[in-house]
This record gives C-alpha cells, structure tokens and sequence, in this order.
C-alpha cells in the first residue's frame, strides 16, 4: 500500500559545532569511539550478510544527516550487487549537504512517504532518542514497514535496571540550566527494555545483535559541543554516577 502524507518539517537547530567530526567517527575520546567509530564497520559486516547477491537494491539511510556514517559503511563493504543510498532525514540543512545519498526525502520518520517494502536495508542510527516514546513506536513501526529484508537500529539510551533515576541525570543535563550549549529539545532515552517491548507488541521480528555500557559518556558532549574546562566539569558533575550509557543494535527482519 503506498502512503504518501504531508507533514510538518521542523529541523533540530541544537547540533553542535563539532557533529560531522563525530557522526565521523574521528576522535580521541573512548566514549565517542565505542558510540561512532565502531558502527561502520558492524554494520557493514551485516549488510554483506542480509544484502541479497546479485541485482540492484536500495539501501536507506535512516535519519541520514550529511551521509558521515554511511560514507564509512561504503569503505567498508564487500558486496558485488548494485545500490543506491537512499537518505531520510527531517533536517532538509543536513539532507541538502548529504553527498552520499543520490536520493533524499526530507520527512519525519514516523511516516515515510515510501510504499511498503521499498528498501532492502535500511539502518537508523541514534535516531530513535531524540523524539518521543510514542514515536519512536512508529518510527520503529514505518522502518519495518518500508524494509524489504533487514534494518540496522542502534541506540543509546538508558539503563534497564535503574531507567528513571539514569534519565532523571540526562533531562537535567539536556535542559541546558547547567551547560547552556547542551540545551536539547524533545528526548527520551529509552532502554532496551522498552525498545523490545514495542518491538514485540508490534509482531516485529529482531534480533539483539550488541549491548554495550559505554563509560564517560559525558565526553561525548564535551567533544561535540566543544566544552570549555568548566563547562566539562559540570557536565560531569551533573551525570555523577550515571555518567554511561548502554549501546544496544539491533537487526529487524520484517516478515516476508
Ligand atoms: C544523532 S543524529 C545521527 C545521524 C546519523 N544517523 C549518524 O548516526 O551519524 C540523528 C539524526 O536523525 C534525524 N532525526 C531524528 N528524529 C527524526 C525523525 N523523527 N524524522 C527524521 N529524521 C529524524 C536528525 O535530524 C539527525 O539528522
């Protein structure tokens, strides 16, 4: 069934001044390694293993911003069929300056103006936190839906044992009273758990592929933002003990 709707673009203005470098995946910060630098290559390796032989596939970028973790993907793959790249973003800013992607729509995720099955593989990463819970239920509802074979989600959210309480340091941290430059807009920083479950009330069939607590994650925002010394202590300062975050990748595999 095709489904095409309007819908209201609103690009997130809070990206910092060093975002391409990491999305890059080029760092000196542990935490930034184990969020950026080492998604390529995994999923690289699953798309030589989901991608059919032979053909030619569409391969959707989900929540593409300017192409910096696709471009490393494509360095890294080893496959003989022909593809596009596909990007999906609602910052039309980013989209426009995406050079990987030869297609591009500008839409909101939680309705992509594309016909069921309309891609091969599709990846989406850390793209799920920074919209509602609700949505990410769709979001993860339309990724499924417009997939052919499997998509790659990856996330960074919160800690299944103590959810609340490790949110209750992120909101406090993202509402920019302490370090104005990390002033965010809507987030929720789901947990796997939640993410399974939405997954499973939807039928959706997933397999866990890693879970991985990264420590220091505050170091992610002192880096991307460019944190001065004082900025960076209170960051720290803000996060205390719940200054990590847990990884998880998942494969979707829609049913045939
Ligand atoms: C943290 S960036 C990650 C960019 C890229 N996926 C990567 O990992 O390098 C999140 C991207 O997802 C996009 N995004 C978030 N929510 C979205 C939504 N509901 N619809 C479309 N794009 C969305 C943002 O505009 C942004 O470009």
């Amino acid at each position: 069934m095709e489904r095409i709707k309007q819908v209201v673009i609103t690009a997130p203005q809070e990206m910092g001044v060093n975002t391409s470098r990491t999305f890059s995946g080029e760092t000196n910060f542990e935490a930034v390694g184990k969020l950026y630098s080492e998604s390529a290559e995994l999923f690289a390796g699953l798309i030589d293993k989901y991608l059919p032989e032979g053909g030619e596939y569409r391969i959707a970028d989900l929540g593409a911003f300017k192409g910096e973790l696709m471009r490393e993907i494509l360095k890294r793959l080893n496959i003989e069929s022909e593809y596009k790249i596909l990007g999906v973003d609602v910052n039309a800013d980013a989209l426009a300056k995406n050079d990987v992607a030869s297609e591009k729509i500008t839409a909101s995720l939680d309705s992509i103006p594309l016909p069921d099955k309309s891609v091969e593989i599709s990846i989406a990463r850390y793209v799920l936190v920074w919209n509602s819970a609700e949505r990410q239920r769709d979001i993860l509802k339309e990724i499924c839906r417009i997939t052919k074979t499997a998509a790659i989600v990856q996330h960074a959210g919160a800690d299944s044992e103590a959810p609340e309480m490790w949110r209750a340091k992120m909101d406090d941290l993202l509402d920019g009273e302490e370090v104005v430059k990390l002033k965010r807009g809507e987030h929720y920083f789901s947990s796997r758990e939640e993410i399974e479950q939405w997954l499973q009330e939807l039928g959706i069939r997933f397999i866990r592929v890693d879970e991985v607590s990264v420590p220091s994650v505050s170091d992610v925002f002192i880096e991307r933002f460019s944190l001065d010394e004082t900025e960076a202590e209170e960051a720290r300062r803000v996060l205390g003990e719940f200054d990590y975050i847990i990884k998880n990748t998942w494969v979707i595999l829609p049913k045939e």
